[in-house]
């Protein structure tokens, strides 16, 4: 069997997280997962920056209130490594609406809210790729 292959992942502890103190939580389940840390910036983001994010959504009616959200208080921005980075933080993330998330999740235990739903993941390799040239170009 040959060895799995890393991949990268961008994690956000959105402004709601770190608000409420989560950070270390967050961070603490995707070590304990054996996600490894490989960038880590706390920021305030521009209403540019987190439209091109989010861009993917700009159609959607919750777009504008999205990009307040997310430009609303400082964020940590993560890049994680890992096998299959991108899906297994996505587990540990759980459902985008927090109701619905499975307790055990991050947004299952920690969350009431589709919007403030705590932590953001990326959904492919190709927004990996995308999300992580954005936030950390040097990368
Ligand atoms: P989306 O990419 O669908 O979810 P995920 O974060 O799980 O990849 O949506 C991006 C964010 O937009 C989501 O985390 C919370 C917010 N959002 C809303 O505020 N209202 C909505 O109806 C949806 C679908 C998302
Ligand atoms: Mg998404």
């Amino acid at each position: 069997m040959s060895a799995p292959t890393a991949e990268r992942s961008l994690v956000l502890v959105k402004p709601d997280g770190v608000a409420r103190g989560l950070v270390g939580q967050v961070i603490a389940r995707l070590e304990a997962k054996g996600l490894r840390l490989v960038a880590a910036e706390l920021r305030t983001l521009t209403t540019e920056v987190a439209e091109e994010h989010y861009g993917e959504h700009r159609e959607r009616p919750f777009f504008g209130s999205l990009v307040e959200f997310i430009t609303g208080g400082p964020l940590l921005a993560l890049v994680v490594e890992g096998p299959r980075a991108i899906e297994a933080f996505r587990a540990l993330a759980g459902a985008t609406d927090p109701v619905k998330a499975a307790p055990g999740t991050i947004r299952g235990d920690f969350a009431l809210e589709v919007q403030a739903n705590i932590v953001h993941g990326s959904d492919s390799p190709e927004s990996a790729a995308r999300e992580i040239a954005l936030f950390f170009p040097a990368l």
